[in-house]
């Protein structure tokens, strides 16, 4: 496939703009863009001042122009928009979570590999350059056997009993929150980094804000005194799994830890070293040692090859989430022109992601171990 690819995003709140920015900078074609209403559709193309108007889903499956339609609608919508969009033979880049159900996610990830079109999910943090240092340097056996692999990942945009969202409400946002969210991208990361995967967990949820306002839509905080719904979803999240290596670890989530923005930090211990991440501060990896500890500067003249391919800007000129998602719908556009790039997650690691997600709710409702889903997912599991 020659010439720019043109692309059209649904859905256009928070990270619809991000992939909208995304398309540009990696030279695709942002053709059109759908959002909630016809009205706020034609809106939104003027803001991003997009030449195609596509009053809502359907004027985009019957444009043969458009060759890849970006998923960024709230969960629930995800399956439908992403299996209709591969059946009129366009490629899916379709937010996490894949499918609110891991069902559902196997059944997208199928039709994907059955038509021989691209799925492509975006676990962007695979895409920190340093990231892929600490992944490199494990596949060359510089931390050894795992001894313990722990983190976090906090928000706080759920502390306020005010604040609400269409992700609170199963219907919208599937039967996990916190978890789903921000859960997903943590147990992604880490088991594409460590070269793990996690077996099983026990799990347990909690609501600690037990009503929020009434009202569905985009995410919005009120000044009180509405009527008020009851939350069915969590706010937090502790979990703790066992690697096929027999290695214990430890998560926490939440979207109530006042202060924490977007902190997704992990720590990996190793026979022979440890390594630390922490997302806020991309820039810079620690690297644990037993007579010591140093910190290392993501640079483009230094380290692994998928460091260096992956830094857009010199040492010291802070790249970070925008430059992640950059990479990775250039590399997702590599894979519809035919490449291969590296750690590209697809619908496999979508399916692998939703089958955590079960395996959560499930231990949570039991209080006990849980197996996850070891069966093999259809298309390739990025290594
Ligand atoms: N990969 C990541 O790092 C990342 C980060 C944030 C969000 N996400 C995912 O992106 C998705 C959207 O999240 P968000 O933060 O942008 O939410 P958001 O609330 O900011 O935006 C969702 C938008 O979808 C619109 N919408 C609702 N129904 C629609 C329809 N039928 N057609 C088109 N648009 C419709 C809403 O009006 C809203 O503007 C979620 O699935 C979320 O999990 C992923």
């Amino acid at each position: 496939m020659n010439g720019s690819l043109r692309a059209v995003v649904s859905g256009a709140g928070m990270i619809g703009a991000v992939h909208a920015a995304a398309i540009r900078a990696s030279g695709g074609e942002l053709a059109g863009v759908v959002a909630s209403t016809p009205e706020r559709s034609a809106r939104v193309a003027e803001e991003w001042n997009v030449p195609g108007r596509y009053p809502d889903f359907a004027a985009v499956l019957a444009d043969d122009s458009v060759s890849v339609v970006h998923v960024c609608t709230p969960n629930a919508l995800h399956i439908g928009q992403a299996e209709a969009a591969l059946r009129a033979g366009k490629h899916v880049i379709c937010e996490k979570p894949l499918a609110t159900s891991a069902a559902d996610a196997q059944r997208l990830t199928s039709l994907a590999q059955e038509t021989g079109l691209v799925l492509a999910v975006p676990f962007v943090y695979r895409y920190h350059p340093l990231v892929r240092e600490l992944r490199d340097r494990r596949l060359r056996g510089e931390f050894g056997a795992w001894q313990l692999l722990h983190g976090s990942y906090l928000q706080d945009w759920m502390l306020s009993e005010e604040a609400m969202s269409w992700r609170v409400d199963p219907a919208d946002g599937g039967p996990s929150r916190a978890f789903a969210d921000i859960g997903s991208h943590w147990c992604d990361l880490v088991e594409w980094v460590a070269g793990v995967r996690f077996t099983e967990l026990t799990a347990r949820l909690g609501t600690t804000v037990p009503t929020r306002p009434a009202g569905t839509g985009a995410s919005f905080a009120t000044r009180g005194g509405g009527p008020r719904v009851r939350v069915r979803t969590e706010d937090v999240a502790t979990v703790l799994l066992r690697t096929d290596g027999g290695a214990l670890a430890t998560l926490t989530v939440s979207q109530v830890s006042a202060g924490r923005k977007n902190r997704l930090w992990f720590e990996l211990d190793g026979a022979r070293g440890s390594a630390v991440f922490d997302q806020e501060n991309p820039e810079t990896v620690w690297l644990g040692a037993p007579d010591g500890a140093r910190v290392l500067f993501r640079d483009p003249a230094q380290g692994s090859a998928e460091q260096r391919r992956l830094s857009r800007l010199p040492a010291g000129h802070a790249q970070g989430y925008a430059e992640c998602f950059t990479s990775f719908v250039s590399d997702a556009y590599a894979a519809i022109r035919g490449d291969a790039p590296e750690g590209l997650p697809t619908g496999a690691d979508g399916v692998r992601s939703a089958r955590i997600v079960e395996a959560v709710l499930t231990s949570s409702a039991s209080l006990t171990w849980t197996d996850v889903d070891p069966t093999e997912i259809a298309l390739e599991a990025t290594a």
